[in-house]
């Protein structure tokens, strides 16, 4: 039986910020800025620290400058408020990112409003996702960029392809449906209330799986040869007892026996989320400075 092509998020990952840190440097050796990203967790939610100490350490690693703030759980809306008044002001830092989820006491959509649309690395103001929508530069969601990416490695042109999209969230159903729009490729978008899921499924050459359901998509869902990415990381009971391990919205084995190439959970899409932020990072830097900018995607 044939087996799909196995697209290696931390491969591209690494190769995204192995470019990053030569361009860094030559911004640093050319007498420019030094790349500055503020990282803000409100609270002491497990998954969210682990993430922002990476987002940091990755930062760091392809020569940025890291500030990072970890506010207690308690921190009122307006004291938020008022250090991201700040940051937008620190010419030391161009991008901000606040990390959801916020405490519930907390209005997100007023904090993410807040951030200068200029230095919104995640791309959630509503200036970048009107922008992403009707043209001209914008800051693009990271995890949706991230599989664009992977996307266009291995495909080249999406122009014309049939692609659907699972899951309509902002983060990443909404914006990945538009950049494949921008690509030329024919988007449907399917949700909870979608009749015939599976069957809107196998009419795609493109798969994007981002609904939080663990293997939902099934092999039979899925076009030979198509291409799926499965943004997905779900934590579920494992075989032995009293362990787990991490599964993607695709049941992967099914899959993997249909597809032409499919990405793993862990090891697809997860990695690029970083690299995609410290692209955005840079991106934002050389825009405040009126330097150029030459996109990976
Ligand atoms: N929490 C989970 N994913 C994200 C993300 O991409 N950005 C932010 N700010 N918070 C998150």
């Amino acid at each position: 039986m044939t087996q799909a092509k196995i697209l290696d998020g931390n491969a591209v990952a690494a190769d995204v910020r192995t470019l990053l840190t030569e361009r860094v440097t030559a911004l640093r050796e050319s007498g420019g800025p030094i790349p500055g990203l503020a990282v803000v967790l409100v609270g002491d939610d497990p998954a969210s620290q682990v993430y922002v100490r990476n987002k940091n350490r990755r930062a760091q690693e392809v020569g940025m400058a890291s500030f990072e703030y970890l506010l207690p759980a308690s921190t009122a809306e307006l004291e938020l408020l008022a250090l991201v008044e700040r940051l937008n002001l620190d010419r030391a830092v161009h991008g901000i990112l606040v990390q959801l989820p916020l405490p519930k006491h907390i209005d997100a959509q007023k904090v993410l409003e807040s951030i200068h649309p200029a230095k919104d690395v995640d791309g959630f103001h509503p200036f970048n996702v009107g922008r992403l929508v009707t043209g001209g530069k914008a800051q693009i969601p990271c995890t949706p960029l991230g599989c664009l990416l992977m996307l266009k490695r291995h495909l080249g042109s999406l122009a014309g392809q049939r692609a659907i999209v699972l899951g309509r969230s902002t983060i990443v159903g909404k914006p990945m449906a538009q950049l494949l729009l921008r690509e030329s490729a024919t988007v449907t978008i399917a949700h909870s209330k979608t009749r015939d899921l599976a069957g809107e499924c196998r009419r795609a050459d493109i798969v994007v799986a981002a609904v939080g359901q663990p293997e939902m998509v099934r092999g039979d869902w899925i076009r030979p040869g198509a291409t799926v990415i499965d943004v997905g990381i779900n934590r579920v009971p494992a075989a032995e007892a009293g362990k787990t391990r991490l599964v993607g919205d695709v049941a992967f084995d099914e899959a993997v026996a249909v597809a032409g190439a499919i990405t793993p959970v862990p090891g697809g899409v997860g990695p690029m989320t970083i690299a995609m932020l410290l692209h955005n990072a840079l991106e934002a830097c050389c825009r405040q400075h009126d330097l150029p900018f030459e996109d990976l995607v």
